[in-house]
């Protein structure tokens, strides 16, 4: 790292930061005020148990790309929690919208502030979520490298819930520390007082959830900071930018877990001579997840996710866009007038309960089309999955449901899709529900193999080594110290 990335974090303050808090008296003391309540919530509702144990964990400690954190052990409560920028970029301006061109604002414009707070706190929500959603995964770690993970994420996800209260405590004034403060007290899957989004309500019980739900789930986090970043609000995309750097690693433990499960599967078929693998019966005898159980956890996991992106053709969307708040994945790269005054894009639509696709005014569907490019990159990892499959010489294809499949919000609601896209009747829908989605005794056969493997360097016999360690550590490191 250079010393000027290094430097630039002051650590001396109690929130290290690169965004000279000490110099805003006003600021401080409501993060200070805001403080306290966040190390309770995280004692109460970050990963259960391990509060005093020491992890090996990874703290930025400046934005330089190329050297922006430090690994040590530390005990999770101890973490720095830091407010980190991505730097100004000189003379910058609104990249898209109806301000395109014009500098961009370093405060919040007035007209735009409900619509900014609202996107502020919907992003933030999700954050301490998935914390509260991941918090029992500890008891049933299938090794210390993955017990590290995912309290890597946990800390990083709290880091990112900062990062947001940070926006709504600098530029939102009384009602931006009111909505911190009920950052704190929404909780996942509460019936009276839920997180706001749908997908941040579900459980994550397992391990194989949640190795789905960082590839898939952080990756709609991924693109709507991609989004965010774009925006014509300086501070929130020089915020976001910094996320992103974070949000691959999640991505990273999401996507290479699901792949150490399909290799251990495709393994232990091939070790025990076993070439169908529909014989799922088999299978489960050999202690491994059975591939057409992976799909249905895919088609899953999935599902939910897409639904985060809210319904295809939205006003609220439009508006944000028109206002050089919220951008489109690789806004820069698109080849338009990043007005989209006269543009249109392909929507899929139902019409007499069949799908067909519309073309549409292009900033209606500014949605629709951010969850196109969702697909297309999440498509990406399942490829790859598939390759793994291929390589053992094991007949079997993963596939990404169609995104008409199973959804609880937008157009495809009211119909009943199969995950190959064939629009079907409801009662048809439920006769063949087994076979999309996981059942029962799918779930409780999961459940099963949860049992925590402890040891240095050994893994549970469901899911393969990875190929190398946090930060290059040898095979047996002891990325959490029990004792
Ligand atoms: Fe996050
Ligand atoms: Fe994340």
């Amino acid at each position: 790292m250079t010393e000027s990335a290094r430097v630039e974090v002051n650590y001396d303050d109690s929130i290290p930061n690169n965004v000279s808090l000490s110099e805003d008296r006003r600021l401080l003391k409501a993060l200070e005020e805001w403080h306290p309540g966040y190390i309770d919530w995280w004692k109460e509702m970050g990963p259960e148990g391990w509060n005093d144990k020491e992890v090996y964990l990874r703290t930025a400690v400046g934005v330089d790309p190329k050297g922006w954190a430090v690994f040590d052990h530390v005990k999770m409560p101890e973490y720095r929690w830091g407010i980190l920028l991505a730097p100004q970029v000189e003379g910058r301006t609104i990249p898209f919208g109806k301000h395109k061109g014009e500098p961009v604002w370093q405060e919040v414009p007035n007209e735009y502030r409900s619509m900014l707070r609202r996107l502020i706190v919907i992003q933030g929500d999700t954050e301490p979520a998935s914390v509260e959603q991941q918090r029992h995964l500890g008891a049933t770690a299938p090794s210390l490298y993955d017990m590290r993970n995912v309290f890597q994420i946990n800390v990083e996800e709290g880091r990112h819930l900062w990062a947001m209260v940070y926006l709504l405590c600098k530029y939102f004034g009384k009602d931006g520390r009111e909505e911190a403060k009920m950052m704190l007290q929404r909780r996942s899957g509460d019936e009276d007082s839920p997180r706001i989004l749908g997908a941040f309500n579900e459980e994550t019980p397992d391990w194989l959830s949640f190795f789905m739900f960082t590839y898939f789930t952080d990756r709609d986090g991924k693109m709507q900071l991609e989004s965010l970043a774009q925006s014509g609000f300086d501070p929130l995309s020089r915020t976001c930018r910094f996320m992103l750097t974070e949000e691959a690693h999640h991505m990273f433990v999401g996507e290479s877990g699901v792949q150490r499960v399909i290799q251990r599967t495709c393994d232990a078929m091939n070790e025990a001579g076993i070439s169908n693998s529909h014989d799922i019966e088999a299978v489960r005898k050999l202690g491994v997840v059975d591939l057409p159980t992976i799909q249905k956890k895919l088609n899953f996991h999935m599902s939910v996710t897409l639904d985060l992106f809210g319904t295809e053709l939205s006003t609220n969307g439009a508006a944000a866009f028109e206002a050089g708040l919220k951008g489109r994945f690789m806004e820069e790269k698109i080849d338009d007038d990043h007005q989209l005054y006269d543009e249109k894009y392909p929507v899929l639509q139902v019409e007499n309960g069949q799908l067909v696709e519309k073309e549409m005014d292009a900033i209606a569907a500014i949605n629709g089309r951010l969850l196109d490019d969702y697909i297309t990159d999440a498509k990406g990892g399942i490829k790859r999955w598939n390759k793994v499959i291929q390589k053992c010489g094991i007949d079997f294809e993963l596939t990404a449901p169609h995104k008409a499949f199973n959804r609880m919000i937008g157009v495809f609601s009211e119909i009943s899709v199969t995950p190959e896209g064939e629009v079907v009747t409801a009662a048809e829908f439920e006769a063949k529900l087994d076979e999309y989605l996981p059942n029962q005794s799918d779930l409780e056969y999961i459940n099963s193999l949860m049992k925590p493997c402890y040891e240095r360097g050994k893994y549970a016999g469901w899911l393969s080594e990875p190929k190398v360690g946090i930060n290059n550590q040898p095979g047996d490191f002891e990325y959490v110290r029990l004792a």
